[in-house]
């Protein structure tokens, strides 16, 4: 989308006025007018990595999701400071566990015996509460580029995991990465008693799934990909891991958003391709490889922004800027301290993984 040429012109001089004391990272999923903007761009690991690499940098602006947010503010040192453009700026999925709920899962498991064998593992995607709860119950993050060796590592600690709150990366990375059948999974169901599972149902599941999903993402189906495969003949099909699973199983390849653009940047010429992924990224890759001759499409035709991730736009960020070059602190996200401890111990999990 073409940016107002004066906020262009006032986001890029508040920048240069901040100079180093300033870092800002993008998400793949945010839109062209912000992204310009990022001295860095990644998915989520990457960016929760390159947060942590700019100690001298007095304020962090993030150009993502409010979980995206935390984590950063987690990682880094207390003396700087994590700005989100716009606050309202969270994330559907993450917003399906509370703190309230998984304590009461856990209840739950408890009474049906089995909480000691469990290990936690959290999706990225998960506000600062559940990472907290993670890491006190020795468990790890992951996002969906270590989704696998998450597993691995949590079936070394224990004999089950519970994985939150993204049902669809679980179950994906349990059949496809683990070689487990569906039915090792089960799924807790926060708005039902006792999650909707008998105690033997507890027992017996290797993988206790969240009943979350992203609601983005959850728009593919597999009419979807059989609709592209007969539309585009020979088209390689490309989607995120919070797809559903039917989804994933029909795709040709599967991915975080690092993985799906270091895949088309070695695709061949004359390749094609459908992605299953938000819009704002889809788009940018069809535009940035169109001259290279790789045909990209969206994998479904009905228009998929994430809605929250697009409330990052370059207003919001020519105000951020522009206050934080006067010195005004807008926005902060910062973590209460205890919290802090335990989600850190369960993001450091995730960043010692092999
Ligand atoms: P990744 O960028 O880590 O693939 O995940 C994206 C996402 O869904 C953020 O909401
Ligand atoms: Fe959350 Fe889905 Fe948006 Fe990612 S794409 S921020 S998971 S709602």
């Amino acid at each position: 989308s073409p940016s107002d040429p004066d906020l262009v012109a006032r986001a890029r001089a508040a920048k240069e006025k901040l100079g180093d004391k300033v870092f800002v990272l993008g998400h793949h999923y945010q839109r062209d007018e912000v992204i310009q903007f990022a001295d860095v761009t990644g998915d989520s690991f990457k960016l929760a990595r390159d947060a942590a690499a700019r100690p001298e940098a007095e304020y962090i602006v993030f150009c993502g999701v409010h979980f995206m947010a935390e984590s950063a503010d987690i990682l880094t040192s207390d003396d700087q400071k994590v700005v989100l453009p716009d606050l309202a700026a969270g994330c559907s999925m993450a917003d399906m566990a509370t703190a309230e709920q998984v304590a009461e899962c856990w209840d739950v498991l408890t009474e049906a015996g089995v909480a000691e064998r469990v290990v936690p593992v959290s999706y990225m995607n998960s506000s600062a509460d559940i990472k907290a709860f993670t890491g006190k119950h020795g468990g790890t993050i992951c996002t969906s580029s270590n989704a696998r060796r998450a597993l691995e590592w949590a079936f070394q600690q224990g004999e089950q995991v519970l994985f939150l709150p993204d049902q669809h990366l679980g179950r994906n990375t349990a059949v496809r990465d683990l070689g487990m059948s569906l039915e090792d999974c089960v799924v807790y169901n926060p708005h039902k008693p006792n999650g909707g599972l008998t105690a033997d149902e507890l027992r017996a599941a290797k993988m206790i799934l969240w009943r979350g999903h992203c609601s983005v993402h959850g728009r593919f189906s597999l009419d979807s990909v059989n609709d592209v495969r007969e539309r585009v003949p020979g088209v390689n099909v490309l989607v995120h891991p919070e797809c559903r699973h039917e989804v994933v199983a029909a795709a040709d390849y599967v991915g975080s958003t690092e993985y799906i653009i270091k895949t088309l940047e070695a695709a061949p010429a004359g390749s094609k391709w459908a992605i299953g992924t938000e819009l704002n990224l889809v788009r940018r890759l069809a535009n940035r490889f169109a001259g290279e001759g790789k045909e990209i499409v969206f994998l479904d035709r009905t228009v998929c922004f994430c809605s929250t991730m697009n409330r990052i736009d370059l207003p919001h960020l020519v105000w951020t800027l522009e206050s934080l070059a006067e010195g005004t602190l807008v926005n902060r996200i910062e973590v209460d301290r205890e919290t802090e401890a335990f989600a850190k111990l369960a993001l450091e999990r995730m960043l010692a993984l092999p």
